[in-house]
């Protein structure tokens, strides 16, 4: 570990009053410096209630832009500006258009991982850890679910709620490797098994349960088990490590994110020198991007 690195984005932060979030799947090295590590819901509540001006954003573009309609007055970085989703790239606004000419009286619940200009046309956002609640909450018997197939499945087999899913995935959770799941869950007879609803449900099948990041956390404090299988992207697996040291981590699936392995420590150093990469997004959009992740936020607290 570079000490004089850390030292010197440490000194930056404060000279430029800014904070750093981190996503759960972030690298170690990245994990350990931010300020704030959660999932997306919890990061997007920080980044909307910090006093600070600046925000560095450890994650990928969709949670920075989340972080940006949130707290417009704020500076958000993106230390690396390539860090997208190709799960969000998924879904454009005339695509979504057609679906909601084809479903008029539906309302669109929009996962949070989606371009701004698409939560723009959406009556609510949702994380995986509210789409249930949000579902269930909001003022229409039918919906659209977009753009993650999987976790709308999901939401689907709990809901007596229409709802017309989106057939968009996230590549790593998609093509989770269930034989690899299958060979740990052998080795670690034992373990519990805890995977991400981006996750087919071929692997929910296999899990004791299935939640996202956050309720991962939640579950391993509530749980009497010593050994977890994590079934969601790996940097999960040394956030659980670094808040449960007594208790035994591995990962199942080799589910890896490239684009949230793309922030580096030099990355971080470089963007708070700069003050850029910045997001920045068209006002319009972002004002009506808002108004579905506020009511995310009204629904769920
Ligand atoms: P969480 O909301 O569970 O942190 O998941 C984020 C994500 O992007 C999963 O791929």
């Amino acid at each position: 570990m570079d000490n004089g690195i850390i030292s010197e984005i440490l000194e930056l932060k404060d000279e430029k009053d800014a904070v750093i979030l981190a996503h759960s799947y972030q690298p170690p090295e990245i994990q350990d410096i931010a300020d704030h590590v959660g999932d997306s819901l919890q990061l997007s509540r920080t980044a909307a209630s910090t006093r600070s001006s600046v925000i560095v954003f450890c994650g990928v573009r969709f949670m920075a832009e989340t972080a940006h309609i949130l707290s417009p007055e704020k500076t958000v970085l993106l230390p690396e500006p390539e860090a997208g989703c190709p799960l969000a790239d998924c879904i454009e606004v005339p695509a979504l258009r057609s679906m909601q000419d084809v479903y008029p009286d539906a309302l669109t619940v929009l996962y949070v991982n989606s371009p701004a200009d698409v939560k723009a046309e959406s009556y609510a956002c949702c994380t995986s850890a509210n789409a249930l609640e949000v579902v269930e909450s909001v003022p229409s018997d039918e919906i659209i679910f977009a753009p993650d197939r999987n976790l709308g499945t999901f939401v689907s087999r709990k809901s007596d709620k229409t709802i017309h899913i989106w057939n968009g995935a996230c590549r790593c959770h998609a093509t989770a490797d269930i034989q690899n799941i299958r060979a740990v869950m052998e080795e670690w007879s034992d373990a519990e098994l805890l995977v991400h609803p981006e996750t087919p449900p071929e692997v929910w099948e296999l899990a004791h349960a299935v939640l996202g990041t956050g309720g991962m956390i939640k579950h391993v404090a509530e749980s009497s088990s010593q050994r977890f299988i994590i079934g969601t992207e790996e940097g999960m697996a040394y956030r659980l490590k670094t808040l449960y040291p007594d208790r035994e981590f591995r990962t199942g699936g080799n589910i890896y994110c490239v684009n949230m392995k793309k922030i580096t420590l030099q990355k971080i150093l470089d963007s708070l020198k700069k003050l850029e990469p910045a997001i920045e997004l068209d006002t319009e959009i972002r004002e009506k991007a808002y108004a579905a992740v506020a009511r995310m936020t009204e629904i769920t607290g």
